[in-house]
């Protein structure tokens, strides 16, 4: 059967998955990123079994989701083009330079981002050539003064104008 690519067509967020189990640690980019319940806080991530974050999340069952801003555009490239397999991307320039630690996870956060989601995972189930990993907000961050960087056919957006409240 023909793959019928849709996700381009849907308006993501750019985010980074910081996993670690105390002696790996590692970020890479993800889109498909959503919320899914208030109470409990859940939120989901999807990722590639071929990703190295994802045996690393299995094994940590914890996991930070760092929205980027639109300042954060290199970060993204980054983290989504190179393999914590080969790579320590952490010791990379733009990552060190802005690596904080987390309050709750094991995980590393990063200054400058939009919004930080500590998470531990509460469950994971295979979705077709993804696993979605379902976590719980233990603890989150947020800086109002940034905007967002947004994915949209397969470009990177910063917000548009404003156009009126949400009912
Ligand atoms: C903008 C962008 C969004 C991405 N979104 C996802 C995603 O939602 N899920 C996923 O599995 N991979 C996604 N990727 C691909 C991974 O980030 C990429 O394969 C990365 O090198 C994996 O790193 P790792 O092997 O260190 O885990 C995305 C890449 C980019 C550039």
């Amino acid at each position: 059967m023909k793959t019928i690519s849709y996700s381009q067509n849907l308006v993501h967020p750019v985010t980074l998955l910081s996993t670690s189990d105390g002696e790996h640690e590692n970020i890479a980019t993800m889109s498909w990123v959503s919320a899914l319940s208030r109470k409990p806080p859940l939120l989901m991530v999807s990722v590639s079994p071929l990703r190295y974050s994802h045996d690393l999340l299995l094994r940590s069952r914890e996991f930070a989701i760092l929205v980027l801003s639109e300042t954060q555009r290199e970060m993204a490239t980054l983290a989504g083009t190179l393999s914590g397999s080969h790579n320590q991307k952490w010791s990379l320039a733009p990552f060190k330079q802005a690596k904080k630690p987390a309050h709750q996870i094991k995980a590393s956060l990063l200054r400058g981002c939009l919004a930080t989601f500590e998470c531990r995972l509460v469950n994971h189930l295979t979705a077709g050539d993804h696993t979605l990993f379902i976590g719980e907000v233990v603890n989150q961050e947020q800086n109002s003064q940034q905007n967002p960087l947004i994915l949209f056919n397969r470009k990177y957006f910063s917000l548009g104008d404003f156009i009126e409240k949400y009912p």
